[in-house]
């Protein structure tokens, strides 16, 4: 064996995050962790990679007894590990990020040119194509995600922890990951795989460890012959939820968000779209063609340097997400719910309410406890948020909550137009289809959509419309009526088609 995890406890205030929990990883599997959000999957993967230490348990690597006291202790003894946060340095280059833990030296100096070369290496490996020198601040976080992955790479570890490696990168890039992951099994890696995406789990993983509630609901069982049903049992001790998919009318006769002929500092030419009421419009591109930063454009997060915006008809300016709110009625659930989505330090009940702030404060401008909980409270049950209390700090939250407070605010704010970039990764499933349920719904109220989605089947099933982004620019579009297969081809032959004209 060469990792095993035995009776393992670990507690946070007011949260038993593990209880007796086993874990045992062979050389050369691929072996998935599940569970809903809040289960302990983040925790179990911080504790193997000595991000935090438990409470008690013994950890063994190929038989002997191992204590990491920090991530360093971890790499020497070959764990590397892809976190659920992602942790770049900000104004460090995207080579000099990647190797950091092992820059190539030459006569004592760091060789800058080979750190190019490697991280560049790896990445085209990975299927992205970047300039390494540029700082890591500038990427989205989709093509953070791949370059973290190449650091946990690069270190040629024996034990790879990935947690939620794919949460926001496409099909493509997964596809590039995954050929990576089979060599790496082949070459006796033993690799531990977090997602909540069950079609990766049926297709890499060899076996399976479940966690609910912070205790074992399996250990290692063998995929090979397990339903997918069985598996959601397994997470949530019960059926998979199942949105209906309910037809919608949608307003062709208006229009809510009008793009004409934009140019964007990041890079967009010539965007021209129309967004109407109660439309679901998907903007579908691979990682890197420039879906997040034309959202963040639309609500003045980014520079627009030429072409017009209009809402409802009439020229819109829009300085910021605020402005986008308060004069437009826009509301913007960021991909990167950590940095732009929450208020890092504030409570949960803060967190939601901040959006309908306004509406509350009523004629004497004072906003009581109980004004917000009644607000708050019936959107947080039903999201599902697992929190000892909503004055629970949303830092403490698991990966997957806090993603769910990002969200729940805007569905306290009554926006008109709502712009959602990756509403569900790191949902956990059953969530997942009830964050689905919710956007429909209020489509169906007369809310218009922009839906941003790396994951093609979520946006064929959600959107009426889809429209094509390749390299910063809208290169198609396509009516979805919902028929993944159908939809997949028409967009990547687009895709493919443009690629092989340049
Ligand atoms: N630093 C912390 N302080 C307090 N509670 C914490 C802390 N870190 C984690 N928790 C709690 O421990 C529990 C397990 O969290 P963990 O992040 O391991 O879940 P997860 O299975 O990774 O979920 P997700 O799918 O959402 O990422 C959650 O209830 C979480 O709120
Ligand atoms: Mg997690």
């Amino acid at each position: 064996m060469r990792l095993m995890l035995e009776g393992v406890w670990k507690s946070f205030p007011g949260v038993l995050a593990l209880r007796d929990v086993s874990f045992r990883l062979r050389e050369g599997e691929i072996h998935a962790l599940l569970g809903e959000n809040g289960a302990g999957k983040s925790t179990l993967v911080q504790i193997i990679a000595g991000l935090c230490q438990p409470d008690s348990g013994r950890i063994q690597i190929d038989g002997r007894p191992v204590a990491f006291a920090s991530p360093r202790d971890a790499i020497a003894a070959g764990v590397s590990a892809v976190q659920q946060d992602r942790n770049l340095i900000p104004r460090s280059s995207i080579g000099e990020n990647i190797l950091l833990e092992r820059l190539p030296t030459r006569r004592g100096l760091v060789d800058v040119d080979q750190v190019h070369r490697k991280a560049k290496a790896l990445l085209e490996k990975l299927n992205l194509e970047i300039d390494t020198r540029a700082e890591a601040r500038t990427l989205s976080v989709a093509q953070m995600q791949i370059v973290e992955i190449a650091k946990a790479l690069s270190q040629d570890a024996r034990i790879l922890l990935l947690d939620e490696p794919t949460a926001s990168i496409t099909e493509r890039e997964t596809k590039a990951l995954f050929a990576i992951l089979r060599q790496l099994r082949g070459r006796g890696v033993a690799v531990l795989f977090v997602s909540h995406r069950l079609e990766d789990i049926f297709e890499i993983a060899d076996r399976v460890t479940v966690l609910r509630d912070g205790r074992n609901a399996a250990t290692g069982e063998p995929i090979v012959g397990m339903s997918r049903a069985a598996l959601v049992s397994l997470m949530v001790g019960g059926a998979e939820r199942v949105a209906p998919t309910r037809a919608r009318a949608t307003d062709e006769g208006r229009v809510a968000l009008q793009a004409i002929g934009l140019t964007t500092e990041s890079g967009h030419k010539d965007v021209s779209f129309a967004l109407h009421r109660g439309e679901i419009l998907g903007l579908y591109g691979l990682v890197g063609s420039g879906r997040s930063e034309l959202a963040r454009a639309l609500v003045g997060a980014g520079k627009i340097t030429g072409g017009k915006v209009f809402v409802n008809g009439e020229s819109a300016r829009i300085s910021g997400m605020s402005d986008a709110l308060d004069r437009y009625r826009i509301g913007f659930i960021s991909e990167d719910r950590k940095h732009e989505g929450l208020i890092l330090g504030h409570s949960i009940q803060r967190n939601v309410a901040i959006t309908v702030w306004r509406r509350l404060a009523g004629r004497l401008g004072l906003i009581t406890d109980g004004m917000e909980r009644r607000v708050v409270e019936p959107i947080t049950t039903k999201l599902n948020v697992s929190t000892p209390s909503l004055q629970q700090n949303v830092e403490t939250l698991s990966g997957g909550n806090q993603q769910k407070i990002s969200i729940a605010k805007w569905l306290a704010a009554s926006v008109e137009i709502l712009i959602v970039d990756e509403p569900t990764a790191g949902i956990d499933i059953n969530t997942k289809g009830y964050v689905h349920e919710l956007l429909t719904e209020i489509a169906s109220s007369g809310v218009s959509v922009l839906l941003i989605s790396s994951d093609l089947s979520e946006t064929v099933t959600l959107a009426d419309r889809i429209l094509i982004m390749h390299q910063y620019r809208i290169v198609g579009e396509t009516i979805s009526d919902h028929q993944y297969e159908k939809v997949r081809e028409t967009i990547m032959t687009k895709i493919y088609q443009i690629d092989a004209l340049a």
